[in-house]
């Protein structure tokens, strides 16, 4: 008899062990993939959502554009209600959406609101002011500029991305 044969309890523990395993990942595996899969697939990246906003509509001065759409995250679905300032621009004709944002504390940016510095984005929390294209005002609290929202034109209306800090400036 070979020193290394395998014997009868040996042969039936490893067989055991073997299916054993086999089975148990045949029932773990549904259950990782039930756990794991919605937080890998998060929001599609480069979506777009749908405005009431007509692009023919926009003019020079800038209009907020409220927009609602679902979020998925991870397993717990809502209704998000975002807000953009959008105009066109009369030089360039391009359209500019920013957010309304503020990049100090995270206020809501209002457009001609304060009478003393008229055609500017005004934050009443700290005074926090920006030009027209979103340029934060140098002396004012706001470090940076307002983040921009890429956008598209579909069927004549307005579709907004998700917001993206400036790099240009
Ligand atoms: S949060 Fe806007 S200026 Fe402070």
């Amino acid at each position: 008899m070979s020193k290394h044969q395998v014997t009868r309890r040996q042969f039936l523990s490893y067989t055991l062990t073997g299916v054993g395993g086999f089975m148990a990942a045949g029932m773990l595996m549904p259950m990782v993939r039930f756990a794991v899969d919605p937080v890998l697939k998060g929001e599609a990246a480069g979506s777009y959502h749908p405005t009431t906003q007509k692009v023919a509509d926009l003019t020079d001065e800038p209009v907020r554009v409220d927009f609602t759409y679902k979020q998925k995250d991870a397993w717990y679905e809502s209704d998000v209600t975002a807000t953009a300032w959008v105009y066109k621009d009369k030089g360039t004709g391009k359209i500019v959406a920013l957010s309304p944002i503020c990049k100090h504390l995270g206020c809501t940016v209002n457009w001609n609101t304060n009478p003393d510095h008229p055609n500017q984005f005004f934050c009443p929390c700290h005074f926090g002011r920006y030009e027209k294209d979103g340029k934060n005002i140098p002396g004012t609290p706001p470090p940076q500029p307002l983040d921009l929202y890429p956008f598209k034109e579909k069927g004549g209306y307005l579709y907004l991305g998700k917001p993206q800090p400036r790099t240009e400036v």
